[in-house]
């Protein structure tokens, strides 16, 4: 609860406090396809209203930047008629009854779609209709609610809800693969790729990982991976599976890259979604594209379990106060990032 300016003592005495209802919020306040940054606004915004009492507020403790939030500002998914709007998809926090929670960020209908609400034709992610994360206060419906395992902190709980929550259904549902299986993940840096590095490996994948940049590629080395090449260049054998993130700019390789009859599993395209799709290539080695987007309340609630289950701690490359937010949007455009950015309250 913010306190105005206008209601200090010296205006006038014995005047009551006016007390104005609002928060400290990170928005999209103008779409921006070529200056994301320009329609960033950080300030005050009014508290959460929840639609219906099925919907509760949570006090966000740590919340999680994605690749989603900047297609917001660049207009991607979003139109200007539902700015501003507060940004941010993940969060780790406390309910009214002092829980500790994860939220999840699909806001849909699962029970009409056999329980995984990302079926919804009308669902939507958390700042595409409703307010987002990156704020003091979320509002969600109390479903979206999943218990935070203590021994995950606030921020490494926020790193679940979007990245490794995608890269957990594209390895463990969507993959077809047994442990065992050679998966290549299509660059090493990002919030995904490296949520597929720890999740794969841990899983008893063999994880080859590409990328443009020669430290990004030592680092994957170190978080688990067990070959790296620079992007694009030739591999020792063909692979079972691709992790694509990327699009255009791997699209190409990733079919080559898999043996007859493998699949290409495909959750962004962060450099273009355009690629000359090959379709030689496709029918003639039998391969297999399988599209994903993020994953079930139930599914979040398994990869807290599995978090648990294995000690693997997402990776955080930076912790900034939400204060500071700007900083981290920054390095995610200029893709100087190896992990996850996270904001704290
Ligand atoms: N469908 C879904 O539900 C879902 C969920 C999460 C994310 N996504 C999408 O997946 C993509 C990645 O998201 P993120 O949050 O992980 O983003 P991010 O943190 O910004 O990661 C970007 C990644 O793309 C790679 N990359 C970017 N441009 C490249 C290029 N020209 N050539 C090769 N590699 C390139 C980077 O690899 P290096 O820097 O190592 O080379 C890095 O691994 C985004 O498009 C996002 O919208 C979709």
């Amino acid at each position: 609860m913010a306190q105005s300016a206008l209601s200090g003592p010296w205006f006038g005495r014995k005047r009551a406090p006016v007390i104005v209802s609002g928060m400290f919020a990170v928005t999209a306040a103008r779409i921006s396809p070529q200056d994301p940054l320009a329609g960033l606004r950080l300030g005050d915004h009014p508290d959460p209203s929840p639609p219906d009492s099925s919907w509760v507020t949570v006090t966000v403790k740590a919340a999680s930047l994605n690749h989603h939030d900047v297609w917001t500002l660049r207009g991607v998914g979003i139109s200007a008629d539902r700015l501003p709007i507060v940004l941010g998809c993940d969060a780790a926090g406390v309910d009214a009854d002092g829980n500790e929670v994860i939220v999840h960020a699909v806001i849909g209908d699962a029970a009409g779609h056999g329980g995984d609400e990302t079926l919804d034709p009308r669902r939507s992610l958390l700042s595409e209709r409703y307010d987002g994360t990156f704020a003091d206060k979320v509002a969600v419906p109390r479903r979206n609610l999943v218990p935070k395992p203590a021994s995950l902190s606030f921020a490494e709980a926020a790193c679940l809800p979007t990245a490794y929550l995608t890269a957990y259904r594209m390895l463990f549902a969507k993959s077809g693969l047994e442990p065992g299986a050679t998966v290549l993940v299509q660059g090493a840096g990002g919030g995904v790729a490296t949520a597929l590095i720890l999740l794969g490996r841990a899983g008893g994948f063999r994880v080859w990982v590409t990328s443009r940049s020669e430290e990004k590629r030592a680092r994957a080395l170190e978080l688990g991976a067990d070959q790296v090449f620079e992007s694009g260049s030739r591999l020792p054998e063909r692979v079972d599976v691709v992790m694509e993130t990327v699009g255009e700019a791997t699209w190409s390789h990733s079919l080559k890259a898999l043996r007859p009859g493998g699949r290409i599993v495909i959750a962004g395209a962060t450099s273009g979604a355009a690629p000359p799709a090959e379709l030689n290539r496709v029918f003639f080695l039998q391969l297999s594209v399988v599209g994903t987007t993020m994953g079930s309340r139930d599914q979040l609630a398994r990869l807290a379990t599995f978090l648990e289950q294995t000690g693997v701690r997402p990776r955080i490359d930076r912790r900034l106060p939400l204060t500071e937010a700007e900083a981290g949007f920054a390095a995610m455009i200029s893709g100087d990032i190896f992990g996850k950015v996270v904001f704290t309250r």
